[in-house]
């Protein structure tokens, strides 16, 4: 029996890569879960195996008649709905204010009324600005540099009104890089793994933009979805960085693939595109006090397991034992 089992979850965007997981490992757990998604990026079949064991809601996180039939009786809200991307919102402010930050003030809202005990949501390490370098710990100052940046660092700003008026319990988790399998390589705004795991089973050479000198703080999904579900009984206000601590190059990442697949192709270069930042790394120091320390395979058995996903080679992740 786990603190889960029949603790009812809204998990908001939980037909997307990350939510699907978070979504697994709490019916895994023994949760009752509710999913709300739009499908705007996300996909059923991310959750077909789900479907017996959640109850799949297709819907608005900012349509507040459609929350207060779904938060009545709602104990956790894992909030993972948004429109995920810094370009797309250079070219929708708006649009991407609306979802993001709007979204997440109605969906709180909801939740706080309905008598939610926490909503644990998923900010980024978009908010320390393409500026920071060196490992970034929660406590510098953020420098938001684009409409998806600063609606996440606003969320965060309202969650914490939230918690210190209300006493709403609120937990904000800065993702820095997720892969893993279901991460949508079809998606205009593709993340660099998947596209790269394409291209070489299309046997086209991936495309690097710049030197390939440029590093990330990949983390894989596995370990992120398990600290979404720690997060339901850390301290409530927590604000953590969800990365592993290690710089990794795309040089580094393409080998990994390659050597997983078995397909060795040179990349084709490309001019670095404005914007790009050089480098990104997580300070986990409070990560890791709060979390402790994530038993799973390590960057390069994941990168390789997620290579052999997209491959085919390995079956579908079983949901429930
Ligand atoms: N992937 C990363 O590396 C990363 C890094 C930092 C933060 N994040 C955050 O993690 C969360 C999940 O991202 P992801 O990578 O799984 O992206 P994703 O696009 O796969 O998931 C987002 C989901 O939200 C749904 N959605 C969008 N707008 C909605 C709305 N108005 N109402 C209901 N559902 C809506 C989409 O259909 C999709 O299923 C997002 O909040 C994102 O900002 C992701």
């Amino acid at each position: 029996m786990t603190a889960f089992q029949g603790v009812s979850c809204l998990v908001t965007g939980g037909a997307g890569f990350i939510g699907s997981h978070v979504a697994a490992q709490l019916v895994a757990a023994g949760a009752q879960v509710t999913i709300l998604d739009d499908l705007s990026s996300g996909h059923e079949h991310n959750i077909l195996e789900l479907r017996p064991h959640a109850e799949f809601v297709c819907g608005d996180i900012r349509d507040a008649s459609l929350l207060d039939r779904l938060l009545p009786g709602v104990e956790l809200v894992f909030h993972l709905a948004a429109l995920p991307s810094v370009v797309y919102s250079v070219e929708h402010p708006v649009e991407s204010l609306s979802v993001n930050w709007q979204g997440t003030l109605t969906l709180a809202e909801a939740a706080r009324r309905h008598g939610a005990r926490r909503l644990i949501f998923s900010s980024s390490c978009a908010v320390y600005g393409p500026r920071a370098s060196g490992a970034l710990a929660e406590d510098r100052r953020p420098d938001p540099a684009s409409p998806y940046a600063t609606a996440k660092i606003g969320a965060e700003y309202l969650l914490s009104n939230f918690q210190s008026l209300y006493g709403f319990e609120t937990v904000c988790l800065r993702y820095f890089n997720v892969f893993g399998p279901r991460q949508d390589p079809e998606s205009p705004y593709g993340a660099v793994i998947p596209l790269f795991v394409k291209a070489l089973l299309d046997r086209r050479p991936p495309v690097i933009f710049g030197d390939g000198n440029q590093t990330r703080d990949f983390v894989p999904v596995e370990q992120v979805a398990w600290t979404n579900l720690r997060a339901a009984s850390c301290p409530p206000g927590t604000i953590v960085n969800v990365g592993n601590g290690r710089q990794t190059n795309l040089w580094e990442i393409l080998r990994v693939l390659g050597d997983a697949l078995g397909i060795a192709l040179e990349p084709r270069l490309e001019p670095e595109r404005a914007g790009d930042i050089r480098e990104s790394l997580a300070d986990t120091t409070r990560n890791r006090e709060v979390f402790g320390v994530f038993d799973g395979p390590d960057l390069p058995e994941s990168l390789a397991r997620t290579a052999l996903w997209f491959a085919g080679r390995l079956p579908e992740h079983r949901f429930v034992d």
